[in-house]
């Protein structure tokens, strides 16, 4: 008779049923314990109403403060800050719109729940809004305020009186400088756009989609041509002064929150 020959399991399966018993006590551990823990924010009274008045209409059930909650109205935490006044969202707390209800909600109740979230707001960023400019320009004096932060290149008169139009005739409401802007306007600074008169004289005298027709002379074309060309030109300078103008917050990826994001 022969013993059938018994083949001892090789050990790396051990190793790997332990490692995984090892990494469940570990995530647990991580999980159930919440170290470090700050505390939370101080509240006042009236603060503490709001938090109140925002548990009784179940805010939460639809909006996220630090990215919990539900997913069907905006994040709340950095909404409402010292700019805001209260009466800005009086009406979406009384008639609400879209899908948000309207609850009908006291003047009282108003101003508690929003000093509530202005005081989340205090706790921190919840989203981290890469490129979101913390000092916006308003778009239409946008492209003016680029050219005075300046380039290595001075600007010319002709490139300046181009831009005295380009803001008076107010294209920066839908061409945002350096990218991309409202209703798909195309970046006007990019590498591979003809910006000569030729080109976009008949761009400007007769529109396009939702873009306006214009009526330039010959010579304020030629300076809106000058400028934009002065423009794509310093394209790479521009695009630093105009972040550090605009305090824009670059991307780091210790900012992403781990829960969904959107
Ligand atoms: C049934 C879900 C729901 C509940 C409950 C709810 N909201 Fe909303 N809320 C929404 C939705 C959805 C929007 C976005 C509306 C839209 O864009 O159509 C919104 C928008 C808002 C806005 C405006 C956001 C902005 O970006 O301008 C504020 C402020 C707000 N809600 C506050 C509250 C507060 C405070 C409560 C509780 C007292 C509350 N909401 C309860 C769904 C809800
Ligand atoms: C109401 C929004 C709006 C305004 C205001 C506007 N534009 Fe436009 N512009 C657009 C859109 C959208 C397009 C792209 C049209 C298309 O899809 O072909 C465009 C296209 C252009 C183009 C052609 C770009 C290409 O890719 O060929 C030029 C040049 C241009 N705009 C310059 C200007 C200038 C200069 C002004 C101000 C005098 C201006 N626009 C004002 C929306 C606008």
């Amino acid at each position: 008779m022969h013993e059938p020959k018994r083949t001892r399991p090789s050990p790396w399966r051990e190793f790997l049923f332990a490692g995984m018993v090892a990494s469940y006590a570990a995530l647990s551990v991580v999980a159930y314990t919440d170290y470090p823990r700050e505390p939370g924010p101080e509240l006042s009274a009236r603060q503490r109403t709001g938090l109140e008045v925002w548990r009784r209409h179940n805010c939460q059930v639809c909006h996220q403060i630090h990215g919990f909650g539900g997913f069907l109205g905006p994040d709340l935490t950095n909404l409402v800050d010292e700019d805001r006044e209260d009466e800005e969202f009086a009406s979406i707390l009384t008639e609400g719109y879209g899908s948000m209800p309207a609850l009908h909600l006291s003047p009282e109740d108003q101003r508690a729940v929003l000093a509530f979230l202005r005081a989340m707001n205090r706790t921190g960023r919840s989203q981290p809004r890469p490129n979101a400019a913390k000092k916006p320009v308003p778009p239409m004096k946008h492209w003016k305020a680029l050219m005075e932060e300046g380039a290595s290149e001075a600007p010319s008169d002709r490139v300046r009186r181009g831009a005295d139009l380009v803001t008076s005739s107010a294209c920066g409401a839908c061409h945002v400088p350096l990218m991309q802007g409202f209703q798909r306007a195309p970046d006007l600074t990019r590498a591979a756009l003809d910006r000569s008169p030729g080109a976009i004289g008949p761009i400007l005298a007769g529109g396009r989609r939702v873009m306006p027709s214009y009526d330039f002379t010959p010579e304020q074309v030629g300076q809106i041509a000058d400028f934009l060309e002065w423009c794509a030109r310093n394209r790479a300078e521009l695009v630093r002064r105009n972040d550090a103008m605009l305090q824009r917050d670059g991307l780091s990826w210790k900012d992403l929150p781990w829960w969904e994001y959107r």
